[in-house]
């Protein structure tokens, strides 16, 4: 029923329907015809003041090109102007051949539809505004004509979105000293003629789409001291002479292709390779001696097949010179066996090592301490065994430390307390056991702990929760843990992981969890927690999986926050659980004894007081007649007097 329409009587209600239906339409239309009309004013008016202020810096413009550019004529029909069709903004500028003479407005930056963009034969000055960079529309190939610019020596086209292949003409650049194409969308094979291009120094392809095998010409540039060739499709093998053709060679980078084969022996031979890294590739065969590398400082290696899985694996980490350049060493993820190579401990300047995902066996030399700039050191999934080196303690730059899966035993050594920059320390699946250290809470910038999985027995230290850099995973799954879980739990705010589940924790969850604001993963599954679930957990508003089972709880499930969520709630295996949401499907609650005893006491105190007050108004209603009938004989009493007098 139309409402407003009500008082004009004159129309029936169709009519009132249909005329404020009508009305609806026409301003709904008018609205947006107004909002989009003042858009495109908006931006149009833009791109109109960046063309004028283009005009305004050419002061000179002999064949009347842009002298003809006023606003008696809308700017899309301005000489060499090219609008979009709908949109009416500027996605074309040509003013090529024009001779013009000026500089370039910055302002050309605020044509922001612009695809296309010539100047060539003119009279340009000054230098190319660094506002087109925001043109990301002014897209497509290096063009060719730049194969003319016969002296060109530096070419920096990183960065942008070329697509297209290296066009031929480029081999004519025969002064080139270096051309920089990373980061772009070239695509095709790397050309041969780029050979032919003696001078060059550097050459960075990285980051494009080339594929194919690379010419050998490539490798044959003597002058190189920068090749990248990292993160294309590049297949093939790299050829057995590389270090003998590229003795200058500093840089050398194919990380992220389809290499295969061997590292060719002759690589030793480039002695000023400083970074070397020639990860995720099929690399395959032993890695050969590197003893002329003295400059070596990233050597990395990780996510080949490397290494034949036999003794002598490793002996190239010996033929490593002394080495006091090198600060990377990676080579994870390959077929490495071997015991640690105890030389390692001489690299004195290495600041990564990683050994993860492959077969090193026998123990961490104490020696490791000596490592004094040692920022990442992981040897996951390894078979290494024996102690946890006490010498741990002497990394003070430590950062990362990492070993899962390995066959650790014996204890946590107590002076890793003494690792402040220590922000992820993880130990999981090995057989740990002993205590939790209590000095751990004296790395303060722990944000991942995990330590699942191991024998660690004994109560968890209180000092673990006192540490508000914790923030990822505190995980104390699957070991011998005693004891309860202490109050001090809620002092970790920012924690998103907590997990103690599979040990042996006994007593109440601790309601201070509710103030663990930042909890999404809550497991405490598989221990012998007793008591009722705290009501506090319903304020975890981030909560989103809650794992309760097999314990001994008992009573009423809260309602609210992560239980409003049956499929985020795990509560099996517990004593006498009841209530909480239908979804659960637990029994109703029946009245505890602590509530059957308050509701007596209430039922008690309310018979007393009815019983009080009945006593109080049957005393008053005595009293009341009592006083009534003294009045009455008192009375009669006086009138006897009167009648007597
Ligand atoms: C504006 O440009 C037109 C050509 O587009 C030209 O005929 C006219 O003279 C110009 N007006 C002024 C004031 O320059
Ligand atoms: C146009 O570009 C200039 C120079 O970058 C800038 O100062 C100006 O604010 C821009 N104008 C608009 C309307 O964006
Ligand atoms: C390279 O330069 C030569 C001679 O300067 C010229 O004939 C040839 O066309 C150029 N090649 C390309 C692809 O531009
Ligand atoms: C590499 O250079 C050597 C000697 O300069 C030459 O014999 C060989 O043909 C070149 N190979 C390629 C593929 O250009
Ligand atoms: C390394 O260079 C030396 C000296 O030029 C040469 O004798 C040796 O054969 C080269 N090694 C390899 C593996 O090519
Ligand atoms: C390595 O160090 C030892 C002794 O510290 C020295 O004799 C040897 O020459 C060094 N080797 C290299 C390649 O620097
Ligand atoms: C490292 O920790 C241990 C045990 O916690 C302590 O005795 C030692 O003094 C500490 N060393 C340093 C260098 O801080």
């Amino acid at each position: 029923m139309c409402r407003i329409c009500k008082s004009f009587y004159i129309f029936s209600d169709f009519f009132c329907e249909l005329s404020l239906f009508i009305n609806w339409l026409i301003i709904s239309a008018a609205t947006l015809f107004c909002c989009h009309q003042f858009s495109v004013t908006g931006n149009n008016n833009r791109d109109r003041l960046a063309l004028l202020d283009i005009k305004a810096k050419i002061p000179d413009d002999p064949l009347g090109v842009i002298s003809s550019w006023n606003d008696s004529h809308h700017f899309c029909e301005w000489t060499g102007v090219i609008c979009g069709r709908r949109h009416q903004r500027v996605t074309a500028l040509h003013l090529n051949d024009s001779k013009l003479t000026g500089i370039l407005s910055p302002h050309l930056g605020n044509l922001s539809f612009l695809q296309q963009i010539s100047l060539q034969n003119n009279r340009f000055g000054g230098t190319i505004p660094q506002e087109i960079s925001r043109l990301h529309r002014l897209v497509g190939k290096i063009p060719p004509t730049l194969g003319s610019l016969s002296r060109l020596r530096y070419l920096y086209l990183t960065r942008n979105k070329l697509t297209g292949d290296i066009p031929s003409s480029l081999g004519n650049l025969s002064s080139l000293l270096e051309l920089h194409i990373a980061e772009n969308n070239l695509v095709g094979r790397i050309p041969e003629w780029l050979g032919k291009l003696r001078n060059l120094t550097i050459l960075v392809l990285e980051g494009n789409k080339f594929s194919g095998r690379v010419p050998p010409s490539i490798f044959n540039l003597s002058s190189l001291t920068h090749l990248s060739l990292a993160r294309n499709d590049l297949e093939g093998e790299l050829p057995s002479y590389l270090g003998n053709t590229l003795p200058r060679l500093r840089w050398f980078s194919i990380h992220n292709n389809l290499f295969t084969g061997h590292i060719p022996h002759s690589i030793s031979n480039s002695s000023n390779l400083e970074f070397l890294d020639l990860s995720v590739n099929n690399l395959y065969g032993q890695v050969p001696s590197l003893h002329n590398l003295l400059r070596l400082s990233h050597f990395v290696l990780y996510n080949n097949s490397l290494g034949l899985n036999k003794a002598g694996d490793l002996n190239f980490v010996s033929s490593l010179p002394n080495a006091t350049n090198l600060k990377w060493l990676q080579l994870s993820d390959n077929n490495f066996k071997g015991t640690f190579p105890r030389i390692i401990c001489a690299f004195s300047s290495l600041t990564f090592l990683t050994l993860g995902n492959n077969n090193f066996a026998g123990e961490i030399p104490n020696c490791i301490m000596n490592l004094a700039k040692l920022q990442v050191f992981t040897v996951s999934n390894n078979r290494l065994a024996g102690v946890i080196p006490q010498g741990i303690g002497k990394l003070q730059n430590i950062i990362s430390l990492h070993s899962k899966r390995n066959q650790f035993s014996g204890v946590i050594p107590p002076s890793i307390g003494n690792l402040t920059k220590l922000s992820s320390f993880s130990l999981p699946n090995n057989s740990i056991e002993g205590q939790i250290p209590a000095t751990l809470g004296n790395c303060r910038s722990l944000i991942r702990l995990d330590l699942s999985n191991n024998k660690l027995n004994g109560t968890i230290p209180s000092q673990l929760f006192n540490l508000p850099s914790m923030s990822i995973i505190l995980n104390l799954s699957g070991n011998h843990l005693t004891g309860s879980l202490p109050e001090e739990v809620g002092q970790l705010k920012n924690l998103d992981s907590l997990d103690v589940s599979h040990n042996m924790i006994s007593g109440h969850i601790p309601s201070s969890l509710g103030s663990c604001e930042s909890l999404e993963f809550l497991y405490m599954q598989e221990n012998n927690f007793r008591g009722t679930i705290p009501g506090a957990l319903k304020t975890l508003k981030g909560l989103l999986w809650l794992d309760l089972s097999h314990n001994n709880l008992e009573g009423d499930v809260p309602t609210g926050g992560v239980f409003n969520n049956a499929t985020g709630v795990l509560i099996t295996g517990n004593n006498r659980l009841c209530g909480g949401i239908p979804e659960l499907k637990l029994p109703r609650c029946k009245l505890s004894r602590n509530t059957k005893k308050t509701r007596l006491e209430h039922r008690e105190k309310l018979t007393i007081a009815i019983l009080s007050v009945l006593f109080g108004v049957t005393l008053l209603v005595a009293l009341l007649v009592s006083l009534y009938r003294l009045r009455k004989r008192e009375r009669t009493k006086e009138t006897t007097i009167y009648g007597v007098k």
